[in-house]
């Protein structure tokens, strides 16, 4: 079995963080829920429990909490920030509220030798970001580390192997931090590590294997990374028994299907069917407005298409999608989880109940770095493993309203426009994703002497790790200039081009 460290979450925006921390140690980690229960946990066998940060205050009633059986269960435990917190709580410390916080980089005096801190000397920096602080450490417990303001910087029972520590040491702003981590996973979790793509290649491709047999797959494909690197894993498990396919959904970028034509024929030898859907979608978005039951309608479409697509080459039972981790925990609630649901996304949340594909999603594991990790690995070219992310449904959720195909058309000379003169710009390579947004408003303009009443168009350029979240880019003027002046010299139907400056949370990337 698969050695697994389990990430408690309680809420912290660094769970993800921790969670891609200990899996660039090499040590496979899933992040679960604060409710789960030890039986629950056993399934997944963890070699350790890391306890999340947290917005809550373990001194309020109704604060997020834990099995309290999950500590004494002999396997190590590692509390940070609300986790130490809670840890304290449960085994009978005592905390204070703070007066202010601690907020920022610290200084902690390391004062024990032990297997937690080895290596890391007397004094080091760190990221500290919290209200309530521990005041006196649990029976069994040692004060690790401490800083002027933080009597309790980090505490442990080498015994029952519990740790806490107040500080962060997921975040780049702790230096050491990732030490830490890797003295808690493998000097007293005693993992072995050695987690990799190219191992979880061998894995991915055995399990498909198993899981198909001798039935046939059909992979859809998006022209993003995701389902490229799926195609692949699933070429490389079974060849000839998949079918990849790339429907052209009437939302697509300008130029989208001949670019994948090439990329997938010429330069990845992948034989893809191209199916040519786009009435059929924009039939049934017709009068559609509220994003999610868009969204609902175009997975729902790419089902019917697929079923028919099966039919045609003799039938297929499973459907192959590029799922990732982030779709998955973003779309949670939707499966009775605990955070709410943002967005179904279409390949999660959108599909229908009657689905009568066997659904095989081989990278629901994996962040979107580890992906093109895996794409590099299985020999796709760089201009497929380097591409932006693009939403299944499309420009649909980039067309506020209606989606009409003038809409479309729109968007889509705008988009070609923000494409052509954002990759001049030198600071390209640190753009997540950029693309032009179609509002469903009219502005009021003059275009040489006359009046003009037509469209805004938004700009959205972000960066980001994985998608969960996000900043915008500080674009230089000039460049966001020739996008305004081509968009609204150049676009029919266009007067007025604003730019996005939102970050993620509390907005979303795209707009629907
Ligand atoms: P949001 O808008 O949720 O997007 O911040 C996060 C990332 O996910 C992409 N995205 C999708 N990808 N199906 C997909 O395959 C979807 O339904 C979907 N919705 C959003 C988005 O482009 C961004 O990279």
């Amino acid at each position: 079995m698969r050695e697994t460290v389990a990430v408690l979450d309680f809420g912290s925006q660094y769970a993800q963080l921790i969670a891609r921390r200990i899996r660039e140690c090499g040590v496979y980690c899933e992040i679960l829920p604060h409710e789960i229960t030890l039986a629950e946990l056993r399934k997944i066998r963890p070699k350790a429990i890391v306890l999340s940060g947290g917005p809550s205050s373990v001194m309020d009633e109704g604060h997020p909490g834990m099995d309290p059986a999950l500590i004494g269960a002999g396997v190590p435990v590692l509390g940070i920030c609300y986790g130490m917190q809670l840890l304290a709580k449960l085994l009978g410390g005592s905390l204070e509220r703070g007066r202010g916080g601690e907020y920022g980089p610290a200084s902690i005096d390391i004062h024990e030798d032990g297997d937690f801190f080895s290596h890391l000397g007397r004094k080091i920096d760190v990221w500290m970001s919290h209200g309530d602080h521990v005041t006196e450490v649990p029976q069994g417990f040692k004060v690790l580390a401490s800083t002027d303001a933080c009597p309790v910087a980090s505490m442990g029972d080498t015994q029952r192997g519990l740790y806490g520590v107040q500080f962060h040491p997921e975040v780049v702003h702790t230096p050491r931090g990732k030490e830490i981590l890797r003295n808690f996973l493998f000097r007293i979790a005693r993992c072995k590590g050695g987690w990799t793509m190219a191992g979880f290649i061998e894995e991915a491709v055995e399990n498909i294997r198993k899981t198909v047999g001798d039935g046939r797959v059909i992979c859809g494909l998006s022209g993003g990374v995701d389902s490229a690197v799926v195609a692949a894993l699933i070429h490389r498990a079974i060849g000839s028994r998949m079918t990849a396919i790339f429907v052209d959904n009437g939302v697509l970028r300008a130029g989208e299907v001949d670019e994948i034509r090439r990329l997938f024929t010429r330069e990845y030898p992948l034989n893809i069917d191209v199916v040519d859907a786009g009435k059929r979608f924009l039939d049934a978005l017709k009068g559609v407005t509220d994003p999610e039951q868009k969204r609902k309608a175009i997975g729902k479409t790419f089902i019917d298409v697929f079923s028919e697509e099966a039919r045609r080459i003799g039938g297929a039972d499973f459907l192959a999608q590029g799922t990732l981790y982030p779709d998955i925990i973003e779309s949670r609630s939707a499966k009775g989880g605990p955070s709410a649901t943002i967005k179904s996304h279409h390949n999660v949340g959108g599909l229908p109940e009657d689905l009568r594909f066997t659904l095989i999603e081989p990278l629901k594991e994996l962040f979107k770095d580890e992906v093109r990790v895996v794409g590099r690995e299985l020999g796709l070219p760089d201009s497929l493993v380097q591409r932006q992310p693009f939403p299944g449904p499309g420009l649909a959720v980039r067309i506020l309203g209606e989606v009409t195909a003038e809409n479309v058309a729109i968007l889509q000379q705008a988009d070609i426009r923000v494409q052509e003169e954002i990759r001049k710009w030198e600071g390209y390579g640190d753009v997540w994703q950029s693309f032009a947004v179609l509002l469903p408003v009219k502005s009021v303009g003059v275009m040489g002497d006359e009046r003009t009443y037509a469209n805004v168009i938004a700009i959205r350029a972000v960066s980001s790790m994985d998608g969960m979240t996000a900043d915008w880019v500080k674009v230089p003027y000039e460049v966001l200039a020739r996008i305004s002046t081509r968009i609204i010299n150049e676009v029919k139907g266009v007067n007025r081009v604003v730019y996005d400056v939102s970050s993620k949370p509390p907005s979303t990337i795209e707009w629907e």
